[in-house]
């Protein structure tokens, strides 16, 4: 018989050894012997899962936003994205988990949707909006996103939740179409009322943390959406914090949700709200106009003590983060989600 090669990855500040067997992530290991680490994507794109590598060598891949060449060079990895070579030690100190949450394994949930509303919100971004069935309700955080499975398929595709947390068993999710995107195709072609969706979440790290410190929001594209979740919890729980909201889009007819964007801007005075778009050649608009960071630029040229949530495509996550951070904002105080 074939021997598999499994190689031993100690979990540090836990001194938890597990076994990762040949192929094997170390998320993917930990998650089998019932431990939790915190995790996103699963396919390096969110950085979620980053931990320090503090001895032993890993085969490695994962996107560059998720992981600076800088932060490698210092000896992070991407848990869901390390395959182990030898034996290992990570130190997953920086995921700030307490000992029982470590312990208490994976508590992400499967959850089967029915199919309630499909809205077209621009010419390639659609809304979809799920009624949970079984179970009826999931506990979620505004910010956070689910994995959608794509019918037929075992692959899941990754979505921002917009709404707000809610006791209804409502999820609606806003999915901007590629072309050639197998769930892109499900929604132009197949999708009807009624049908059963699986779905597991919640997950990200997105969502508002408690602080004192004024938020600047950056969406780009589909982006917003987890901006109009915690804006409008912030709205439902009458809890405003100071809020900047900057949204790019190229055209304006890229811009979606934007009249109750203005709507909670007039219900929180302490929001800010500015659309601008990259293309508006011809267009009817007098708002700003560049790219996002050009607008970062303009408006900041310092912006310490911020704490920054960034959404949007990888090329928008990737200008914006060492702008953000050059102009005074803590590495440890930008959280993004990256999708395309
Ligand atoms: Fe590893 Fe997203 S879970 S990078």
């Amino acid at each position: 018989a074939e021997e598999t090669v499994t190689h031993s990855v100690t979990v540090q500040p836990f001194a938890q050894e597990i076994a990762c067997e040949e192929g094997e992530t170390v998320l993917e290991a930990a998650v089998r012997q019932g431990l939790f680490l915190r995790y996103g994507c699963r396919h390096g794109g969110c950085g979620t899962c980053k931990a320090l590598l503090a001895d032993g060598e890993v085969a490695t891949s994962g996107s560059s936003f998720a992981l600076s060449s800088g932060e490698r060079a210092e000896g992070w990895v991407l848990l869901c994205s390390s395959r182990p070579v030898a034996d290992c030690v990570v130190d997953v100190t920086s995921m700030e988990l307490t000992e029982d949450e470590f312990r208490a394994g994976d508590q992400v949930g499967t959850f089967e949707a029915e199919v309630v509303e499909v809205d077209a919100l621009t010419h390639d971004i659609r809304g979809l909006t799920l009624l949970l069935r079984e179970p009826p309700s999931m506990t979620f955080r505004a910010g956070q996103f689910v994995n959608v499975e794509v019918p037929g398929t075992t692959q899941v595709r990754s979505y921002s939740i917009a709404n707000a947390p809610q006791d209804d068993g409502r999820v609606e999710l806003v999915i901007k179409l590629l072309p050639g995107g197998s769930f892109s195709a499900y929604l132009e072609s197949a999708v009807a009322v009624g049908d059963r969706l699986r779905l597991h979440g919640p997950l990200g790290e997105l969502k508002l943390r408690l602080s004192h410190r004024k938020v600047l929001m950056v969406a780009g594209g589909s982006g917003l959406a987890p901006f109009l979740s915690i804006l409008r919890d912030m709205e439902r729980r009458g809890r405003p914090r100071d809020v900047e909201l900057l949204y790019g889009a190229r055209r304006r007819r890229d811009l979606y949700r934007l009249e109750e964007i203005e709507r909670l801007a007039a219900a929180i005075p302490s929001l800010v709200f500015t659309p601008v778009l990259s293309d508006a050649d011809g267009e009817d608009w007098s708002g700003e106009t560049g790219l996002v960071t050009e607008l970062i630029a303009r408006r900041f040229p310092t912006i310490e003590g911020y704490d920054a949530y960034l959404a949007g495509p990888p090329a928008m996550i990737e200008a914006t983060v060492p702008l953000l951070t050059d102009r005074g904002v803590r590495p440890a105080n930008v959280k993004f989600d990256a999708f395309v």
